[in-house]
């Protein structure tokens, strides 16, 4: 798959896809909840797959939180690392399936929509529970989404590999000898819908509320899973 004309440095391919609510709600929330997840700790590494044109992580920038001591993103295509390097992120060419770091590296572990995308997202879940030090989050697609599913039938994001999962198939990804899930939570978020500009105050009220209604948002067409875990003898 060739991402680097899936989409480029000043658009990401969900920027592309949903349009302006891509900025005006789903950036902001995913920075939101990775501030909920990290914010009461100290001094935390991070590593982030498949970072794209890091605009996740430039608005995570931007916010200069206290908690995070170290931030490097990274890109499977070595263009996408020159796109994160030239937005001043510290970047590494990583494939998230063969991670070139040693094993407790990192704090945490992090990737905005990428699993749903990699060949083998069960090796994926075991790089990055070999190469943090117990505690992972991720935004995915949900593919309990009736609408999601419908999407990835189009040559659009055929082309992109995308193939959703359901809750209890990202929980078994992340069962490897020698670790032991102790926390695992998903929940649904995002319900992308295209309205004209004026209407964008509506779309996020709609977007804030359907995440609140039970069995109704697990149509919402991504999830956040946070994870932790411990090491185990194997
Ligand atoms: C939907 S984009 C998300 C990009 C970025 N995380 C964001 O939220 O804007 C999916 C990303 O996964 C990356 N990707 C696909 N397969 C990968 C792999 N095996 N290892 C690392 N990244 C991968 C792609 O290069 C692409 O940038």
């Amino acid at each position: 798959m060739n991402w680097d004309t899936i989409h480029n440095r000043d658009e990401s391919w969900r920027t592309k896809l949903i349009g302006d609510i891509s900025y005006a709600f789903v950036m902001p929330r995913y920075v939101e909840l990775f501030e909920k997840y990290f914010k009461n700790s100290k001094s935390l590494s991070f590593l982030e797959l498949g970072s794209g044109n890091g605009e996740i992580a430039a608005l995570i920038a931007k916010k200069k939180f206290p908690f995070i001591s170290r931030y490097v993103t990274s890109e499977c295509f070595p263009k996408g690392v020159e796109w994160l390097k030239e937005k001043g992120l510290e970047a590494v060419l990583a494939n998230a399936e063969d991670i070139p770091a040693k094993d407790a590296s990192f704090d945490v572990v992090l990737s905005f929509d990428v699993m749903h995308h990699v060949t083998d997202p069960r090796k994926m879940a075991s790089e990055m529970l070999r190469t943090a030090c117990g505690r992972l989050f991720l935004t995915e697609s949900n593919g309990l989404s009736v609408g999601r599913k419908l999407m990835e039938l189009t040559p659009g994001h055929r082309s992109a590999g995308e193939k959703s999962y359901t809750p209890s198939q990202y929980r078994s990804f992340f069962n490897h000898p020698g670790f032991r899930v102790t926390h695992f939570k998903i929940r649904p978020f995002v319900f992308p819908i295209k309205l004209p500009k004026r209407f964008i105050d509506v779309a996020i009220a709609f977007n804030r509320w359907i995440e609140t209604i039970p069995l109704l948002n697990w149509q919402c067409s991504n999830v956040y899973i946070y994870l932790e875990y411990e090491r185990v003898p194997s």
